[in-house]
């Protein structure tokens, strides 16, 4: 059922022209989409490759998975893990990187994967449904701290205390938590304003998916592991959706991309930068206006430096 929904890629010329970008003509070598998603970005890319190219896609979502294997084009190869897996990739071995992050539409619009608060489901928001902890299990257990923590951390809600105890105290007087409409109907007695537009559990929901999928964590490790997996001139291209991961991804291109002294040994050549910062695109008003979904896209690409 969920593979029958859309998802619309976003920025898709954009990505493709800022990953390709220093490529030349009908390119060769590997390259990575590690968000396949329903392969918007994967199918533009493989139109724009060479026969000497490869594309290797990500994505731990087993739907994903499955649209990928309608693509038989043989140079195309996706696998079923977690984009921090770019590490197992050899040292210097892809010529661009391109991370699409967040989730799917598909994912968004399946009441069954429990994502939104606009649709009742079962509370999971997992991106990868054959591991881990639904978010539905881990509020069976986790204390007020813990997830006043989390709604805090990942939601910057400034109710999270006491949703954290009006989730903590359901539990224990009628039984966990067990579908996204009991869950916002809790928020929404707990968060006492209104922000114009938005339903008072969006922050809660982000928060809590954030959090069970250790989006923040794992965007952390694959940014670094793209610094040895990328050879010199290749790119990385990523779009963010909210500030936390773009803030990760714009601190960590900016660390990358000076010339550090160490101040104990000031005679020492400097280390040298990794990364070349190259651009900072949003989507235009015309593509906003065709998927709103877009609108809060933040797309940053560098460049590997030859050190
Ligand atoms: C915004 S969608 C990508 C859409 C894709 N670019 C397209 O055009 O169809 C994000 C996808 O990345 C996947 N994803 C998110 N975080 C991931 C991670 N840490 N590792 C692997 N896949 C991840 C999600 O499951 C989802 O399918």
């Amino acid at each position: 059922m969920t593979s029958e929904l859309q998802h619309t890629t976003v920025l898709l010329d954009e990505a493709v022209d800022a990953l390709l970008g220093g490529a030349g003509p009908e390119p060769a070598g590997t390259w990575v989409d590690a968000t396949f998603g329903r392969g918007g970005h994967s199918r533009r890319i493989l139109l724009r490759l060479g026969p000497r190219g490869r594309l290797v896609a990500f994505d731990k979502d087993p739907e994903a998975i499955h649209e990928a294997t309608r693509i038989t084009d043989a140079r195309f190869s996706i696998r079923h893990e977690g984009f921090r897996h770019l590490a197992d990739l050899p040292p210097g071995s892809a010529a661009g990187v391109l991370m699409d992050l967040g989730v799917s539409s598909p994912q968004i619009d399946s009441p069954e994967r429990g994502f939104s608060f606009r649709f009742d489901g079962p509370l999971d928001m997992r991106m990868d449904t054959t591991r881990g902890e639904s978010v539905a299990q881990w509020l069976t257990t986790a204390e007020v701290q813990q997830i006043a923590e989390v709604i805090r951390d990942y939601g910057e809600e400034r109710f999270a205390g006491p949703i954290a105890k009006a989730i903590v105290a359901r539990r224990e007087e009628r039984g966990p938590l067990a579908t996204t409409a009991e869950l916002a109907d809790l928020v929404a007695g707990a968060v006492k304003t209104r922000e114009s537009g938005q339903n008072p559990a969006t922050r809660t929901f982000q928060a809590l998916r954030i959090f069970i999928n250790a989006e923040l964590e794992e965007l952390q490790q694959a940014l670094e592991a793209s610094l040895s997996v990328l050879q010199p001139g290749g790119r990385l291209v990523v779009i963010s959706f909210h500030s936390l991961e773009d803030r990760i991804v714009k601190q960590f291109i900016a660390q990358h991309s000076k010339e550090v002294y160490d101040r104990r040994m000031p005679f020492a050549p400097p280390k040298v930068m990794k990364l070349v910062a190259l651009d900072r695109i949003k989507p235009s008003a015309a593509e906003v206006s065709a998927n709103p979904r877009s609108r809060s896209a933040i797309m940053r690409v560098a460049e590997r430096t030859e050190a």
